[in-house]
């Protein structure tokens, strides 16, 4: 009987890699994966800790297959991922179940770490972090992702990304472009590139460039890229956006609130103009452009009046889509030190009016989809037990269901929208 993991992946789009890399190790472990912590002789908690919830969400998992370790003593418990850069050893005096804690930039360690029987702590920062190739278990066959650079300089006010990814590096352009190739030899039609701040991607050519590079690969039909930092988000990239027929007209573009006075808090390095303005142009320019964005409700020293420019924003550039959160006071930040603080029932309401004018805003957008034609890349049935209900996503990244017959996973289809909702689009084959 092989060894069976088991994975519970926690955040962002870094982290779901992470995990694809960790199954990746794995595999070539001998280990197979296993959907029920009950089954394995390895649990992997691959963790986050960008705001409080994700951190608590992961302590009461981990506190929750404590009987299982008791069941079965040769059960491993590993933590990666930002909690276990954040928190180290404390991680093991709040839970000495736990067997090894390893931080993000060191799950190239993992192999020799699982191979030992005493407790391993493994947070050591990693210059070479960008040039390891490491094996990877995909969970789907169309779309993959591409790490292009690691951590983030950036030091936002509010963010722990800095603390637990460290600086910022860029893997070279040639081992991404071969990723991509052989991704393209077996079958993958989607490429989203990754980055905490793909605009500063730097190795022998810049961002634009290294799109031009991935836009000529044969095979690949759709590039992505997340997230831009509206700061360094050049005409360059608008242009490579434009006119590279393969990157997709939708931009991820946090723009946290509409406020300069709190950007300037957040150390964001842009104004609401400077950000107005680049929205200005990539909208000319690029006329169908979806651009969606991340807003923080209730900052530090946040006004009412602060929060209507959020609110004004949000009715001025008429977002695609966004994510929004109440700000969570993280632990070695300079936000969380700050005067001002908003209370949680204030920071509840602001968001709770950004949400629901967005809601508005976002239906209303789809709507206007309602009649045209899109271009849907097919990631097949919704549901194994819906034969015949396909989903796929536009080139403006909005989930589109339809229905099909025929198999056509991982093809470009032609997709007439019948009907808009809030979260999806439902159209039929042209
Ligand atoms: N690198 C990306 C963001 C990564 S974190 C960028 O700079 O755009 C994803 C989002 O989480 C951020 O855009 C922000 O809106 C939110 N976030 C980060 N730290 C937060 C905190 N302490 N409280 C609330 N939201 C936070
Ligand atoms: Fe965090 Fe800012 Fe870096 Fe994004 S750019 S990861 S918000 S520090
Ligand atoms: Fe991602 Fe969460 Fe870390 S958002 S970078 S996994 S803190």
């Amino acid at each position: 009987m092989p060894d069976k993991v088991y994975i519970h992946t926690f955040g962002c789009q870094m982290n779901v890699h992470d995990s694809e890399k960790i199954a990746g190790i794995l595999k070539a472990e001998g280990y197979v994966e296993t959907e029920s912590p009950q089954n394995a002789s390895l649990i992997i908690f691959n963790t986050c800790c960008i705001r409080q919830k994700a951190e608590q969400k992961f302590f009461s998992e981990l506190g929750r297959i404590k009987p299982l370790k008791k069941r079965n003593p040769s059960l491993k418990i590993a933590v990666t991922g930002c909690i276990a850069q954040q928190e180290g050893s404390r991680i093991l005096k709040r839970a000495p179940h736990v067997d090894y804690v390893i931080g993000p930039q060191n799950i190239n360690l993992l192999k020799n770490i699982i191979k030992s029987s005493s407790v391993q702590i493994a947070l050591e920062d990693n210059p070479l972090l960008a040039d390891i190739e490491l094996p990877v278990e995909r969970t789907d066959n169309v779309k993959a992702w591409v790490n292009i650079m690691y951590g983030c300089n950036n030091f936002c006010s509010y963010c722990v990304v800095p603390y637990t990814r460290g600086r910022e590096k860029s893997r070279a352009s040639d081992s991404i472009i071969s990723e991509i190739r052989k991704l393209a030899e077996t079958g993958y039609k989607e490429v989203t590139l990754l980055g905490q701040n793909v605009n500063s991607y730097k190795s022998n050519t810049d961002f634009p460039g290294l799109l031009k590079a991935v836009n000529e690969i044969d095979g690949i039909e759709r590039v992505r890229f997340v997230t831009s930092n509206p700061k360094d988000l050049s005409e360059e990239l608008i242009h490579a956006i434009r006119g590279f027929e393969k990157v997709c007209e939708h931009i991820h573009l946090p723009l946290q609130s509409g406020s300069t006075k709190i950007l300037r808090l957040m150390n964001r390095k842009y104004t609401y103009e400077d950000y107005i303005k680049k929205v200005g142009q990539l909208k000319r320019e690029i006329p169908c452009i979806a651009i969606t964005s991340d807003i923080i409700a209730g900052f530090p020293k946040e006004t009412d009046k602060d929060h209507l420019l959020t609110i004004n924003a949000l009715r001025e550039i008429e977002f695609d889509g966004i994510f929004a959160f109440k700000f969570s006071p993280r632990p070695g930040t300079k936000a969380a030190e700050m005067d001002g603080m908003v209370t949680e029932d204030i920071k509840l309401e602001r968001l709770s009016e950004i949400l629901a004018l967005q809601d508005k805003i976002t239906l209303k957008k789809n709507k206007a989809l309602e009649g045209t034609i899109q271009e849907v890349l097919s990631e097949g049935d919704i549901k194994a037990d819906l034969p015949g209900k396909m989903t796929g996503r536009t080139r403006t990244n909005k989930i589109t269901n339809f229905v099909c017959n025929n198999s056509n996973t991982g093809r470009l289809v032609n997709v007439k929208i019948i009907k808009a909702q809030k979260h999806s689009l439902e159209g039929e084959l042209v």
